[in-house]
């Protein structure tokens, strides 16, 4: 199994991309769960980490991370996630205590630890592995890879231009873009094609394990907003795709591509400037997702989430 680090911002996307790695002992070890400011409040993303756990059963070390941006004040999403980042009526308590570790710290001495082993997938604003970053510079070399979502090679959801993660963050992301280290992104121009339709819902709802039924109804509250403001069928499994794409890469293809990330304030601040088509002749730094078999993925999330308590 590949060893990840799990860091983001839970979040109920980032709970279900949670679950689909506690779910798949046969092709990740999960190392940990990191929390950061994003959807809702670091206490809250990370209180959400350990109901994630018990919803899995599962016991996976905890550490909390960045509680702002860099740079910027931290912005949250709870018109999408509820005002504790996981709307469902009976969750149970958290499960396992969180270590008194900085994620940044550890993300540093596990990188150091089994260099070129292990593969972080962040769901949130980058905040943590910026940090990490640089507090060790070697460490972008040492990281097998960081697979993010985030971004979008067109348009943004928070801004017209630019996506929530990007833009909860931007001079992290920018950071972590920039590092030299092997970045794989899946942003919105793949993820919104990734709905949680109704019947889609259902068939979680069927699995007849508890994972299931939450899983239901987080989606069912996140379509509410989706239907709404883009007139879409279902949420988007944004974090749980990307999560998706560590277990079975060819869900989505992939292009490599130069990134920049916008960090001027302006119109574009937070945009993902991808250069779709090498107009600008500079070498590529991140591996971008250009489509997806979203009929594939949700077979693999139903499959495993049915094998969770
Ligand atoms: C991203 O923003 C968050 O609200 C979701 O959890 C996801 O990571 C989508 O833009
Ligand atoms: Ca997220």
């Amino acid at each position: 199994p590949l060893p990840v680090i799990l860091d983001g911002d839970p979040g109920l996307d980032d709970a279900v991309a949670w679950l689909l790695a506690l779910a798949s002992p046969e092709d990740l070890a999960v190392l940990a769960l990191t929390t950061v400011h994003g959807n809702v409040g670091l206490d809250l993303t990370t209180r959400n980490a350990g109901v994630v756990l018990a919803l899995a059963g599962k016991d996976v070390p905890m550490y909390a991370g960045a509680d702002r941006p860099l740079l910027t004040e931290a912005i949250t999403a709870t018109r999408v996630h509820g005002e504790t980042g996981l709307p469902a009526r009976d969750l149970p308590e958290p499960r396992g205590t969180v270590e008194a570790e900085h994620a940044a710290h550890f993300i540093v001495r596990t990188l150091r630890e089994r260099p070129g082993e292990v593969t972080l997938v962040a769901t949130g604003p980058l905040t943590n592995v910026a940090l990490a970053f640089r507090l060790a510079p070697e460490l972008p070399a040492l990281t097998r890879e960081v697979v993010w979502m985030g971004g979008s090679t067109g348009q943004g959801n928070r801004t017209p231009a630019a996506e929530f993660n990007a833009l909860a963050d931007p001079h992290a992301a920018r950071i972590v873009l920039e590092s030299g280290a092997a970045v794989r992104m899946f942003g919105l121009n793949v993820t919104m094609q990734a709905l949680a339709t109704p019947d889609r819902v259902e068939r979680l709802h069927g699995l007849g394990n508890r994972v299931g039924a939450v899983c239901a109804e987080l989606l069912s509250f996140y379509a509410g907003m989706y239907r709404e403001r883009y007139g879409l069928t279902g949420g988007a499994l944004h974090d749980p795709l990307a999560m998706a794409a560590v277990l079975r890469p060819e869900l989505c293809e992939m292009k490599p591509m130069r990134v920049a990330v916008e960090t001027q304030e302006g119109l574009n601040f937070g945009r993902t400037v991808c250069d779709l088509y090498g107009v600008t002749g500079e070498a590529a730094n991140v591996s971008v997702a250009v489509g997806v078999d979203d009929v594939a993925f949700f077979e693999l999330l139903t499959e495993r989430l049915g094998r969770l308590p």
